[in-house]
């Protein structure tokens, strides 16, 4: 999708918008109230859905197109503790080469659904040594260190105003039940800033020293553009990471990736166990 000025009454994104929503209307007639979408190692969630209509992203119109690399994955409509929720069992990087706008074109559609809440997780590095591998955070705020935002360009104030207000992206509402769940299944559960970076190399020692003096908890390579897009169309916004790999820059080991998809594998269950809880009170 270019970036590109337009004039308001040509958006092309509301008319992209409308066909993904009209074709998913084909497949299921049900209105999400929640949409989730699952981190790297974390798509399991998606089974204990009682789905209506599990729907491969190549199929919606205006969705990105695969890059050879990534298998993108689909969207899966149904119930989740009595809620209706739609989830994206999968999501799209920068670091794979779509613009900011391909990657939160299906938080839009998800919103033109009919969500209000907006559920992300993610695998995450922990710069703050408190955390243990396998511990669970609510992201209770972020830096966008992105150095880029899928906001920018012509503004259209149907779908949010020009310059969102970030003073609360994240619920405090969603976090004090999402906390009243963990208690109830006595999980540890932690808050933190959540550092956004683009990626795809993960960061030298100097990088995580300086992000941990920035005041960040947490990094990784997504979430910050969903929530940025969530924020400007009102949703209410749950940030919940996993940490895969401890950042700590004065003992640093090399990490891997299938290391840190074996830590989200692991630590999924019980982050499936939180959200499931948590839900049904949302
Ligand atoms: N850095 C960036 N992204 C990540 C990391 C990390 O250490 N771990 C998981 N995703």
């Amino acid at each position: 999708m270019p970036m590109k000025r337009f004039k308001k009454s040509e958006n092309p994104m509301l008319n992209q918008i409308k066909d993904a929503v009209t074709f998913i209307h084909k497949r299921s007639s049900m209105k999400p109230e929640i949409a989730i979408v699952l981190g790297t190692g974390l798509g399991n969630m998606a089974k204990k859905i009682k789905t209506e209509a599990a729907i491969d992203y190549a199929e919606i119109p205006h969705f990105p197109v695969s890059t050879v690399e990534s298998h993108t994955g689909q969207l899966v409509l149904g119930t989740l503790s009595g809620r209706h929720v739609a989830a994206m069992e999968g999501r799209f990087h920068f670091y794979e080469g779509y613009s900011l706008l391909d990657v939160t074109f299906p938080v839009r559609v998800l919103k033109e659904l009919g969500a209000k809440i907006l559920v992300v997780s993610n695998a995450a590095g922990g710069m703050n040594l408190d955390y243990p591998k396998g511990q669970i955070v609510l992201i209770d705020d972020h830096i966008n260190f992105m150095g880029v935002n899928p906001l920018i360009g012509s503004n259209d104030d149907r779908l949010g105003p020009r310059f969102p207000d970030m003073s609360a992206p994240y619920s405090k509402r969603l976090m004090k039940l999402t906390e009243d769940a963990a208690k109830g299944l006595n999980l540890p559960l932690r808050r933190g800033v959540y550092m956004g970076v683009t990626g795809p190399n993960l960061e030298t020692r100097a990088e995580y020293r300086m992000m941990r003096n920035l005041g960040a908890d947490l990094v990784g390579m997504s979430t910050i553009p969903e929530v940025i897009v969530g924020v400007h169309m009102g949703m209410e916004i749950l940030g919940v990471s996993i940490v895969t790999d401890v950042c700590d820059p004065d003992h640093l080991e090399a990490v891997d990736i299938k290391e840190i998809i074996r830590i989200a594998n692991e630590a999924g269950p019980k982050l499936d166990r939180l959200l499931e809880t948590a839900i049904a009170k949302f």
